[in-house]
């Protein structure tokens, strides 16, 4: 029920809030850190032990693992988008207020209970937004929108932030406590709403907290907030997650989709799940309005970009294939808009599970298997023959009757459409 109101309510509440043409990505400020010399950085994947680790254990102990990748050895410095892991945010832990000026957040919770707080530089959907989310689920922030999110559960939070920014803009904008800390004492007390004299007590705890990503919320002072459901800003999978079974994105794999469609609040930002059986791949695949990130999740993965980004008169990258081999949890790949990419079981003997984040709300796929080659119920065998090496194209009965009705039947039509396109998967 409260989902029916959320897509009624949508295309009101998005005009209001929704920046135009968020069909492709929203302009970023440019990383600072390119690297001169294209040909020798081009590196388009980052293993968890390679990334910046910003951890600090003084309020989880053992070990908070803060990672980012590192902007200037990703995609020689012109990455769009970054990846920051976040490992055992602990029990009552909060990630304290802030924002970002220059990315959404996108994030996927792999362990643990996490209570997000978002709140709205204008007023709408609503003010502010409380909501809860467990293993699987997501959540969704435009940029310069403060928030802060609370692990609630005792086992502590994994979550893999995505970004859809460089890494150089991303990671800590304007934490809210420093900015309280350098006030002047009249405007901090009455922004705060306050007297003087109860600033002057609290200042201290608040120059305290300066500087840091997390502190700890007093367990005896929680408070369970009612939720926002009719425009949730953060999802459990259940609530959002479509199978997608377009024919051909590969073999041993399962694809979940989310996007916009199933999102509404996530204007700028969607995500593929997949899950695959030991040896299954991601079959190649352009995405022709966005970059990606893959982030594993469990098990072991192989992946390419087939092209790096080229630089002037450097053709070289755009016609080589950049591989990883056997990509752990939390290793991360960035797939360049246009760039072809294909992802593959490592082992052949275990399972493996990966997302892969776009850097815009709907995402456009061109599937290798269905959008080129023989298989391509449009296709022209001849040209595939003449400009693929000369690959022949089995005759099959059925891809001649494939053709043969492109040709004929007047509904043709419902054979050229790209299934990708479909914005329900
Ligand atoms: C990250 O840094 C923290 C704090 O210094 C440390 O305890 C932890 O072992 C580091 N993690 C990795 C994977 O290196
Ligand atoms: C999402 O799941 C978590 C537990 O995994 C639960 O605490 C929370 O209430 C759920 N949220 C919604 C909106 O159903």
């Amino acid at each position: 029920m409260a989902w029916v109101f959320s897509l009624v309510l949508f295309p009101v509440a998005a005009q209001l809030y929704e920046e135009p043409g968020s069909a492709f990505p929203t302009p970023t400020v440019e990383s600072n850190c390119f690297q001169d010399n294209l040909a020798d950085n081009q590196v388009y994947y980052q293993k968890l032990d390679q990334m910046f680790n910003g951890s600090s254990d003084a309020i989880c102990p053992k070990t908070l693992g803060l990672f980012v990748n590192k902007p200037c050895t990703w995609a020689a410095g012109k990455a769009t988008m970054t990846v920051a892991p976040v490992i055992n945010q602990c029990h009552w832990a909060i990630r304290n207020f802030h924002w970002h000026d220059s990315s959404d957040e996108w994030s996927y919770m792999v362990q643990g209970v996490m209570q997000v707080i978002l709140t709205s530089p204008t007023g709408v959907p609503w003010h502010s937004a409380v909501n809860t989310i467990g293993p699987g689920g997501v959540w969704f922030f435009p940029r310069g929108w403060p928030h802060a999110f609370v692990c609630v559960s005792e086992e502590g939070c994994n979550y893999v932030l995505t970004f859809n920014g460089p890494q150089a803009v991303a990671v800590n904008d304007h934490m809210i406590a420093e900015t309280y800390a350098q006030l002047p004492d009249k405007i901090a007390s009455y922004s705060m709403g306050m007297s003087m004299g109860e600033w002057a007590t609290a200042k201290p705890k608040v120059a305290a907290n300066t500087g840091t990503f997390f502190t700890r919320v007093d367990p005896a002072k929680f408070t369970w907030l009612p939720e926002e459901n009719a425009e949730p800003a953060a999802v459990n999978r259940s609530d959002v997650e479509v199978e997608d079974t377009t024919p051909g994105v590969g073999q041993g794999i399962q694809v979940f989709n989310i996007r916009t469609a199933q999102f509404p609040f996530a204007t700028r930002m969607s995500q593929q799940r997949i899950v695959f059986q030991p040896g299954g791949f991601r079959n190649l695949v352009w995405i022709t309005n966005a970059a990606a990130t893959m982030t594993v999740i469990s098990g072991h993965v192989n992946a390419a970009t087939q092209g790096g980004i080229s630089g002037g008169f450097d053709q070289g990258p755009s016609s080589k294939s950049y591989v990883a081999k056997s990509l752990g949890p939390y290793d991360a790949f960035y797939f360049p808009i246009r760039r072809g990419y294909w992802i593959e079981e490592a082992t052949g003997t275990e399972p493996a599970e990966v997302i892969v984040v776009f850097e815009v709300g709907n995402w456009k796929a061109l599937e290798a298997k269905t959008g080129f080659g023989c298989s391509n119920p449009v296709g022209a065998p001849w040209a595939y023959e003449a400009t693929a090496g000369g690959i022949e194209c089995p005759s099959s009965p059925e891809l001649i009757q494939r053709r043969n009705l492109r040709r004929h039947e007047p509904d043709a039509q419902s054979f050229m459409q790209q299934p990708a396109e479909n914005p329900e998967l």
